[in-house]
C-alpha cells in the first residue's frame, strides 16, 4: 500500500467578515447594585462598566448565534451553503448535549455542515479563530464559522458580589475562509490548571441533584470567581503572551493598528496596554464600558463595534488576546477583513 490520499488546503487563511447581536436589555449599574451593597461609582472605578446587556427568554444561544452569523456573513459576501463548519464557543448553552453548532447550523441553512462547540470560556472565540485557520490551511473545510456566545445572566448569582456587576450577554461571528496573504497570524495559546479553580462553575451538577445519600442543593451552580487573583494573572502574565504573540507574526507593537483584548474589566485593558507599551495611535478596544463581560462573545463584539464605528479599516492589524477560566488563554494576530 502506497500510504492514504493526503487533503491540502489554501495556502493562507483569513478572517472574511464579522457579525454580531447584542442582547437586548441594557442593564444600568443603578439595577443591580442594590442586591451586593455596591454602588454605581465602585463598579465603574473598580471594572468600567457603566452598563451591560442582558438576554430576553427569546435571545437563545441558537438565535443569537444565528442573528450575529448571517451578518458575517453578509459582509464575507457568502451564504450558509458557502459554509462547511460551524465552531461555537459557550461555556453557557445549558443542554450539555448536542451542541448548540448543530442547531446553529441548521438553523442557518447550512448544507449538514460539520458543528461541535468549544468550551474555552473567555478564550473560546481566539480558539475558534486558531482551530479554524489550521482547518482552512490543512483542507478539511474552506469556510468556516466561528461564533462566540453567552447567556452569562443565566448562570450568573445576582447577590455575588464578587461577579454579579461583571456578567453580560450576546453573540459575535466570524468567517473564516481561503486568503490570498496571510490574515490570521500563528496562535500562542496555552492553560494554567494550577489555578482551575480561580473562575468556576460553583458546583458539579450531580451535587445540584443530589443523590439518595446526599440531597442536591436544587440551585442553579452559578459561575464564582476570586477577582484578585484573576485581576494580577491577567493584567502581568497576559501582556507577555499579548507580545509573544506579535513576535510569532513577525510583527512590533509598531505595526500594530488595532488592539482587541478580551472586555474583561477596563483595568486589565489599560495594564495590558501600559504593560506592552502600545503606541498612542493603537486604537483600544473599549467595549466593556456597556456590554459588560460577555465572555466568549466579548471579542468578536468588540472587534464588530469598531469596524462598525470605523475605529478598525478593512486591511489593519489587529492584536486579539482572550483569556478566561481554567486558565485557559489565546492570542493571534489578525488582519481586519
Ligand atoms: N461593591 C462594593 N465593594 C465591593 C464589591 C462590590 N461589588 N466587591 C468587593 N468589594 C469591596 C471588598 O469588600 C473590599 O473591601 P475592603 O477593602 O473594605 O475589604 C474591596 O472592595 C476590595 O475588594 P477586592 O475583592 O480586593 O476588589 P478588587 O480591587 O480586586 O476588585 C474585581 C474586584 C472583581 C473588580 C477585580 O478583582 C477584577 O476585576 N478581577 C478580574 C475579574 C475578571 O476580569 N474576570 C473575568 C476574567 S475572564
Amino acid at each position: 500500500m502506497s500510504g492514504l490520499t493526503q487533503q491540502r488546503g489554501a495556502e493562507h487563511a483569513a478572517i472574511l467578515g464579522v457579525g454580531a447581536y447584542r442582547a437586548s436589555r441594557v442593564v444600568p449599574n443603578a439595577d443591580i447594585v442594590e442586591a451586593i451593597d455596591s454602588s454605581d461609582e465602585w463598579i465603574q472605578q473598580r471594572s468600567g462598566i457603566k452598563e451591560r446587556r442582558f438576554a430576553e427568554p427569546h435571545e437563545t444561544i441558537t438565535m443569537m448565534s444565528v442573528e450575529a452569523s448571517r451578518e458575517a456573513l453578509d459582509a464575507a459576501g457568502l451564504t450558509a451553503k458557502d459554509i462547511d463548519c460551524v465552531i461555537v464557543a459557550t461555556v453557557s448553552h445549558l443542554l450539555q448535549t448536542p451542541a448548540a453548532a448543530t442547531a446553529v447550523a441548521y438553523e442557518l441553512g447550512t448544507d449538514r455542515a460539520a458543528a461541535f462547540d468549544i468550551s474555552a470560556a473567555c478564550a473560546g472565540f481566539s480558539h475558534g479563530i486558531a482551530m479554524a485557520a489550521d482547518l482552512v490551511r490543512g483542507g478539511s473545510s474552506r469556510h468556516v464559522l466561528v461564533i462566540g456566545v453567552e447567556r452569562l445572566s443565566d448562570i450568573t448569582d445576582m447577590r455575588d458580589r464578587g461577579s454579579a456587576f461583571i456578567f453580560a450577554d450576546g453573540a459575535g461571528a466570524a468567517v473564516v475562509g481561503p486568503s490570498d496573504v496571510p490574515g490570521i497570524g500563528p496562535v500562542v495559546w496555552g492553560s494554567d490548571g494550577e489555578q482551575f479553580d480561580l473562575i468556576r462553575q460553583r458546583e458539579d451538577w450531580r451535587d445540584v441533584v443530589g443523590s439518595p445519600e446526599k440531597p442536591g442543593s436544587g440551585v442553579m451552580p452559578h459561575l464564582v470567581m476570586q477577582g484578585n487573583p484573576v485581576f494580577r494573572w491577567a493584567s502581568f502574565t497576559m501582556a507577555k503572551v499579548a507580545i509573544e504573540a506579535l513576535d510569532r507574526a513577525g510583527i512590533t507593537v509598531d505595526d500594530l493598528d488595532v488592539f482587541v483584548p478580551h472586555q474583561a474589566n477596563m483595568r486589565i485593558i489599560d495594564a495590558m496596554a501600559r504593560s506592552m507599551k502600545l503606541p498612542p495611535d493603537v486604537v483600544i478596544a473599549r467595549d466593556i464600558a456597556e456590554q459588560g463581560n460577555s465572555s466568549a462573545a466579548s471579542i468578536p463584539l468588540a472587534l464588530h463595534r469598531l469596524i462598525d464605528e470605523g475605529q478598525a479599516k478593512s486591511g489593519d492589524t489587529a492584536l486579539l488576546i482572550a483569556f478566561g477560566a481554567g486558565l485557559a488563554y489565546a492570542a493571534q494576530v489578525v488582519t481586519v477583513p
